[in-house]
């Protein structure tokens, strides 16, 4: 079994693929939204599984919040040792690697040696000096990420090593602060909106992963518990979701199947 969280796509095409190379299901923890936000107690059972792996994108040099709430609530019955997660990102992890060791071993007692990282096209856009890679760049990673990961479900498959974990620079300043002063202060929603572009067609809301987006009037309203995976932003057929006045020329993007070669 393969848990799952991804804004734009990048994360669910590697945890999709590793399941078909794995012979292993592949779940969406964004369909446990409703248990791991409202009941105190909520378990998974996966013993019967062969695999244990967990795939989400690197937010900030730490673990998404979605994968972060969902490895802190929920008690995952394993006692399997094929135990992996792989992270999705532009380019390093910092300390994200950690977080998930530390919130699966405290919440579920597991323990989980295998972590690697797969670069992918960036998709971080909300900030003055970032935005999406060239289209060279996207091919390029695509190419290799699709090079790479039979060789990392080969190595989880064998019980071999991979040592294939991009930390980058400065990752205790990056895990220790500036990732909580990221998720303290970078998480509202009030700087998204829906410019003249807008055709009401919904697409927005129905991938927000989140169920943070409800229209209202035929434009998309966020409800205040945005979690910045920016799905919105990039899925939106008309470019028409803007984000304060940062992203209006900036590049857009989210993982197509046709496009990789
Ligand atoms: C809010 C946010 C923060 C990000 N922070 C990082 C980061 O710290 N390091 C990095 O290499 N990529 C970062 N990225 C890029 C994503 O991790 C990367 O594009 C990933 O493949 C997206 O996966 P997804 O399509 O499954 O959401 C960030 C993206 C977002 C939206």
């Amino acid at each position: 079994m393969i848990f799952y969280f991804s804004g734009t796509g990048n994360s669910k095409h590697i945890a999709e693929k590793l399941g078909e190379l794995l012979n292993t299901s592949v779940k969406n923890i964004a369909d446990y939204y409703d248990e791991v936000t409202t009941l105190k107690n909520f378990s998974l059972d996966v013993d019967n599984e062969d695999f244990l792996g967990f795939v989400s994108p690197v937010h900030s040099w730490g673990l998404s919040i979605p994968m972060s709430r969902f490895l802190k609530k929920t008690k995952i019955n394993y006692s399997g040792k094929k135990v992996f997660a792989v992270f999705s990102c532009g380019d390093n992890c910092g300390k994200a690697r950690e977080q998930l060791q530390e919130k699966l071993k405290k919440k579920s007692g597991i323990l989980c040696d295998f972590v690697c990282s797969v670069q992918m096209p960036n998709t971080y856009i909300v900030m003055k000096g970032f935005g999406t890679d060239s289209k060279e760049l996207e091919e390029k990673k695509l190419k290799t990420a699709e090079e790479e990961l039979p060789r990392i479900a080969d190595a989880i498959k064998n019980g071999k090593n991979y040592d294939h974990y991009v930390i980058g620079t400065h990752p205790f300043l990056k895990g220790r602060i500036v990732y909580p002063l990221f998720m303290k202060f970078t998480m509202g929603d009030k700087k998204f909106f829906a410019d003249e572009n807008c055709i009401s067609c919904g697409q927005c809301e129905k991938f927000c992963p989140e169920k943070n987006i409800s229209l209202k009037d035929g434009k998309p309203q966020w409800l205040g518990h945005c979690v910045k995976c920016l799905s919105c932003i990039h899925r939106c057929p008309k470019r028409a979701i803007q984000y304060a006045d940062i992203t209006k020329e900036m590049g857009r993007y989210f993982y197509k199947k046709q496009e990789v070669v």
